[in-house]
């Protein structure tokens, strides 16, 4: 059975990869988490029901745990989501990104480096290091641009972006330099089931289902590119499959929304799934200050990995949002454990009077 070294599998996308390499039979999954604010308890007890699965809690910049990792386990992959990744808080503490997104990265790969190096040569031929980025590394879009493609030029604006891109050169380099068998994919806005409430869908869900405010940044016009979550996953699976060491894959839903429109489209979901008395959740959208070094537009050509390793998503954004909804909807439980004073602490500092914790 193939053996995967998961980083970050307590994570929004890390989570759901595991939770479909262990269901659909992909493998079997050793998955390293620091168990940040970002890592559920709830999604690490949803994975422990699975046969084939590990956890270890560290950090992925621990140079001696991951050397003893791999040693013990062997791993056929490592597949490299840990990462900080919330952009409004690497304005506030943008060192916590370079610690993890830079530096551990790089002790990650110097790790790696050194077991791949000591494996039998056919095993190295077959070993491979999927490096999970973003297409933020690519920086804002003019409104007629043409979307992102793998050799568009790196344009980091935010210090999350920076660190990724950072993180990317680095793994480029690893494989330049030293052979490694890097692949790196840039993936455009996911959302769907166990994504932090901190980011656009799933706070506003959150938000609303507690009748709070919604809040959206400046003028609600900025556009992303939107792609459910499982379809994110199965092209990083494809990726470990055939996708060709050295190489990047772009991957996007080819779903470009403005801020505004996502929620709007949110909140007639709500308004038919989960209708309150008295509440009309249109009437909760709520423009505040905008982001500083906000980017305008992601736009994400996926036509390489369309092509070259037959990948498409599966999901609309109509059906991938209506399961992110239900799911939502019918994991309260989780949501509510969001609810802690860290939770609350960093609402109130970054939203200020603007709104409260859900309730
Ligand atoms: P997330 O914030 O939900 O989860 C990150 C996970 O990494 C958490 O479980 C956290 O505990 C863990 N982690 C953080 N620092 C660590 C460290 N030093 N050592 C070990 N574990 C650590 O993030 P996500 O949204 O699931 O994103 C996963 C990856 O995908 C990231 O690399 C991100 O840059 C990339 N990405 C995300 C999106 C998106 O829309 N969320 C889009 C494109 C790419
Ligand atoms: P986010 O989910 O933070 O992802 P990213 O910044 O990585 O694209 O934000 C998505 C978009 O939603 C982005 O343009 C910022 C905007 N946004 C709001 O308008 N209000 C919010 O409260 C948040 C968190 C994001």
């Amino acid at each position: 059975m193939i053996k995967f070294l998961v980083t970050g599998g307590g994570g929004f996308i890390g989570a759901n990869f595991v939770r479909l390499a262990l269901t659909e039979g992909w493998g079997a999954v050793l998955n390293l988490d620091k168990m940040t604010y970002a890592c559920h308890p709830g999604t690490l007890a949803m994975l422990r029901r699975y046969p084939n699965y590990q956890f270890v809690h560290g950090d992925v910049g621990d140079r001696a745990l991951v050397a003893d990792l791999l040693q013990t386990i062997q791993p056929d992959a490592v597949i490299h989501f840990a990462a900080e990744s919330h952009v409004d808080r690497s304005i506030n503490s943008p060192q916590d990104f370079i610690q993890t997104n830079v530096v551990g990265t790089a002790n990650l790969l110097e790790e790696v480096k050194a077991y791949w190096q000591q494996r039998p040569s056919r095993e190295q031929d077959t070993f491979r290091f999927i490096h999970i980025s973003t297409d933020e590394v690519y920086g804002s879009l003019g409104p007629t641009d043409p979307p992102f493609r793998e050799n568009t030029p790196y344009a980091p604006n935010s210090p999350y972006a920076a660190s990724k891109a950072a993180s990317d050169h680095l793994v480029r380099a690893y494989h330049h330099t030293y052979g490694l068998p890097t692949l790196t994919t840039n993936c455009s806005n996911n959302y769907g089931p166990y994504q932090f409430p901190e980011k656009l869908i799933p706070l506003m869900i959150c938000q609303a289902l507690a009748q709070q405010p919604l809040p959206i940044y400046g003028d609600g016009q900025n556009v992303r590119d939107w792609l459910y979550v499982e379809d994110h996953c199965r092209a990083v699976y494809r990726v470990w499959q055939k996708g060709q060491p050295g190489q990047t894959y772009n991957i996007g839903g080819n779903c470009e929304k403005t801020n505004l429109e996502v929620v709007q489209t949110l909140c007639d979901l709500l308004q038919t799934r989960y209708p309150q008395p008295n509440v009309n959740y249109h009437s909760l959208i709520t423009f505040v200050g905008d982001r500083p070094g906000h980017d305008r537009r992601y736009a994400i050509d996926a036509s390489k990995i369309q092509q070259e390793l037959g990948w498409q998503p599966q999901e609309t954004f109509t059906s991938g949002l209506t399961k992110t909804v239900e799911w939502y909807l019918s994991h309260q439980d989780w949501v509510q454990a969001v609810r802690t004073a860290d939770y609350s602490a960093w609402l109130a500092s970054h939203y200020g009077s603007t709104l409260s914790a859900p309730h």
